[in-house]
């Protein structure tokens, strides 16, 4: 119950705040729908196929789908959901180490914190961001790259890590940062991905660009140059996507790091998040979505839980201007969320769902794989391997493409993480 109301705290005062705002507004005007939860009343849908391109050709080899549809592909996802896809100069992008430890972890770990600016001459916009590096390691160690909700800080209870005032933070509200250490350290199951060799890297999104409508004017938006009146300014998931990919920069400095071997994950919205910017960045060498659900994983055709429409209505600022039209008409999307999975191809890709995260559409997000499977086969991988129905709970099945149903709520727990850390170690460390 309290991870319930913890999940619509926050989306709940931003989506008064954004009715409020698009009160009168056409597209806003529609009433939505209470959402389904019954499989019976999904409708009937036909979903796109990933390799016919826009114009009705047929994608048979893998250069036509490299030459001619992933690049079409981004550009729908830009232009018509995402937002621009952000182009910064990249002198403006400078790291800092802030501390150093190499005795973290009851001595396990190297625990790093380095200031990532995103405008280095004015020092702001900036994010802090934490990392564990094995000690015990051969070489340099592959890494976890994962955004936070709360602040590094709340993703352990080690002192060492700084706890600071973001301004504007949303979900720690009323609380001093010192209140929210170790929070949600629940989910970050920090020594034991050491324990593994690996590192593991987060930063707070919030520190990027918060979490709520404000027009894109606040956090990196202003970096981002000319605005768009064509409905596809760069909205906030691509913002914190964005900012992953500068992460990466700033850990291929690193030669403590094998940033060849970096795994982009997310939870919920950061699940999202995390899709797209595996979808964009090819140096990430594989991609993990925990419970992202709508506007993340699941198929938006399918109307179950969380809807386009709704989610459109709670958090404009997520999407650009462009995607609010499909909320009345999800089948004219010009693309579904199994095809976001595609873009990651031939890169191996986990998604995860919960049992009763039914919000998120655990179907939908299982569908939305094995929708993915003919492009990941046209590239020569083994895709979902025989997989064709969804599996029973707390069972890990895949190849390339991975799935499991984990029995609980919208959450990263220690066994999301153990089957993450066997599919890096399969799939990313020795590469099938
Ligand atoms: C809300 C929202 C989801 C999102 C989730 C989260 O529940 O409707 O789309 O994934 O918040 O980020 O926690």
């Amino acid at each position: 119950m309290f991870a319930v109301l913890r999940r619509f705290t926050r989306p709940a005062l931003a989506a008064t705040a954004a009715t409020l705002l698009l009160a009168g507004s056409s597209a806003f005007a529609q009433n939505i729908p209470a959402p389904n939860y019954d499989e019976a009343k999904v409708p009937k849908f036909e979903l796109p196929d990933p390799l016919v391109a826009a114009d009705g050709t047929k994608i048979a080899t893998a250069d036509d789908w490299r030459d001619k549809r992933r690049p079409e592909l981004l550009d729908l996802f830009a232009r018509e959901m995402f937002g621009k896809r952000p182009s910064v100069a990249p002198e403006k992008i400078k790291f800092e180490e802030l501390t150093s430890d190499s005795n973290a972890l009851g001595g396990k770990a190297t625990r790093k914190e380095i200031r990532i600016y995103f405008d280095a001459p004015n020092q702001t916009p900036k994010a802090d961001l934490l990392l564990y590096v094995p000690n015990d390691r051969k070489g340099p160690a592959p890494v976890f790259l994962m955004p936070n909700f709360e602040g590094n800080w709340a993703t352990t209870d080690d002192p060492g890590v700084r706890a600071f005032e973001i301004a504007g933070h949303f979900w720690n509200a009323g609380k001093t940062p010192e209140q929210t250490r170790g929070h949600v350290k629940g989910r970050w199951s920090f020594d034991r991905i050491v324990s593994r060799g690996y590192a593991v890297a987060t930063l707070c999104y919030e520190e990027v660009d918060l979490d709520f409508d404000d027009g894109f004017k606040n956090g990196v938006h202003p970096l981002f140059g000319e605005r768009s009146d064509a409905g596809d300014e760069t909205a906030s998931i691509a913002a914190w996507a964005w900012a992953l990919s500068r992460a990466l920069d700033c850990l291929e400095t690193l030669p403590e790091i094998d940033a060849t071997k970096a795994i982009v994950a997310g939870h919920s919205r950061l699940g999202k998040t995390a899709l797209w910017a595996g979808a964009q960045d090819e140096r990430f060498a594989a991609v993990i979505s925990n419970n992202s659900g709508c506007g993340g994983a699941a198929l938006s055709r399918r109307e179950f839980g969380e809807t386009v429409a709704k989610i459109n209505k709670s958090f404009p600022h997520w999407f650009c201007g462009n995607f609010k039209k499909y909320g009345a008409d999800v089948n004219s999307l010009p693309f579904d969320q199994h095809e976001l999975i595609a873009l990651i191809a031939p890169r191996p890709v986990y998604v995860a769902s919960a049992t009763r995260d039914t919000w998120a559409d655990p179907k939908g997000e299982f569908l939305s794989a094995l929708g993915a499977d003919p492009v990941y086969r046209l590239l020569g991988t083994d895709g979902f391997g025989d997989v064709k129905e969804q599996p029973k709970p707390d069972v890990s099945v895949g190849a390339t493409i991975r799935y499991h149903l984990r029995t609980g709520g919208h959450d990263v727990t220690d066994f999301d993480w153990i089957q993450y850390l066997d599919f890096a170690d399969e799939t990313v460390v020795n590469k099938r």
